[in-house]
């Protein structure tokens, strides 16, 4: 037996092994940490499939290849992706139906339901109530059973009423780092105590802080009771009573969905004072961040009020954004995403983070514009 060609095979065989193992991963204790995030946020889609797929695919949220014939793809595997929508899906246009399904898809194909973040909006609690003053005919026409099937399906028992019970919420306050890797960074790797995991607050209309005083977990408990309760009407036969609110609706609920309150509230955008509206928005803030001590609200991000030719930042660092661009072919203007992309990363010595923000303005047609670049050491 010549045992060179044994030796020579035995060489070969372990070669080719090396070669199709993968490289085996550094112990991940040696890598400096790098904590990373990006939120992308549209506000008012109001019933235009074909606007939602080009800022979401601008916003590199999902795949170039989606159309009406082909379906929409989730793009990030990372994880890093968060995808939040203000509301005002419905109304305006006839998509209702491809706009909850769109969210519903990328929600399961997100890497969990975190990943896709609804807010309702005055036109979601606004066709609950029956409310149908902006609907069009030609989405009525999308349902089968026209009037009476679309209601049912904005019921209790019907699939969009309850992907609303299950998915949507007034409003959701997220964090621009994940949460729990800032803990263990606390724990194991230097990272200050005192570090606030950054947070950014979304809802439709706007919190004004004697809402907001309620914390904000008691205010999407409202509004969901309101919902169900509104949906629960629609479960049952159409009625001829004129009244907004199905009968024995509470107080609090009806001064939920009142001009002050959060789905129709203004003020930030309307207020030409910017002194009133930033220390209202500051206020406002600090009630949202009430119930954890390790976070800062340092962002409220709200629809609500189309401004055509893009979003307008207030306050200084800029911490309110109104961010309705009236992207839908009803409004006609930019079509827009805000993205906040935020990045903690550990230095070469022990105990030194530092901390990166940037908040990025994209429009359709147009270069991203950096709204806002901070950088420091924490
Ligand atoms: C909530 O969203 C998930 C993921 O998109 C979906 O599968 C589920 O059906 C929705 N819930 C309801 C009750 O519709």
């Amino acid at each position: 037996m010549p045992s060179t060609k044994l030796i020579l095979l035995i060489i070969c065989i372990l070669g080719l092994w090396w070669l199709r193992s993968p490289p085996s991963p550094l112990p991940s204790q040696s890598h400096p940490t790098a904590i990373t995030r990006r939120i992308v946020a549209v506000a008012d889609l109001h019933g235009d499939y074909d606007h939602a797929l080009s800022v979401l695919k601008m916003a590199g949220v999902i795949e170039e290849s989606a159309s009406r014939r082909t379906a929409p793809k989730w793009l990030d595997g990372s994880g890093q992706t968060v995808l939040v929508s203000t509301g005002d899906l419905v109304d305006r246009g006839d998509d209702t139906q491809l706009l909850y399904q769109l969210f519903d898809t990328l929600r399961s194909q997100a890497p969990s339901k975190e990943h896709v973040r609804n807010c309702i909006g005055n036109h979601e609690m606004m066709n609950a109530l029956s409310d149908w003053r902006y609907v069009t005919r030609g989405d009525i026409d999308t349902f089968p059973g026209g009037v009476a099937g679309r209601r049912q399906a904005m019921s209790t028992s019907g699939w969009i009423g309850q992907t609303w019970l299950a998915n949507y919420s007034l409003s959701h306050t997220i964090d621009l780092l994940p949460h729990e890797e800032i803990r263990q960074a606390q724990l194991r790797r230097g990272l200050t105590s005192s570090y606030l995991v950054p947070q950014a607050n979304f809802v439709h209309g706007g919190i004004h802080p004697t809402f907001a005083e309620a914390s904000l977990a008691k205010l999407n408990e409202i509004a969901h009771s309101l919902l169900h309760r509104a949906l629960q009407r629609q479960a049952g036969p159409a009625s001829a009573s004129s009244d907004l609110f199905p009968p024995n609706t509470p107080d609090e609920e009806r001064r939920l969905y009142s001009e002050m309150g959060p789905l129709w509230y203004r003020g930030y955008a309307t207020d030409a004072d910017e002194g009133r509206v930033c220390s209202t928005a500051k206020q406002a803030r600090r009630f949202l961040a009430q119930d954890q001590p390790d976070v800062s609200v340092d962002y409220l991000v709200m629809g609500h009020t189309p401004h055509l030719e893009g979003f307008v930042h207030r306050c200084e660092p800029p911490s309110v954004h109104l961010i309705d661009t009236g992207i839908s072919r009803a409004y006609g203007g930019a079509q827009s995403a805000l993205v906040f992309e935020t990045t903690l990363t550990e230095g070469k010595t022990k105990d030194e983070w530092t901390e990166e923000r940037r908040l990025v303005a994209l429009y359709r047609g147009r270069k991203p514009k950096v709204v806002y670049e901070r950088t420091r050491k924490v």
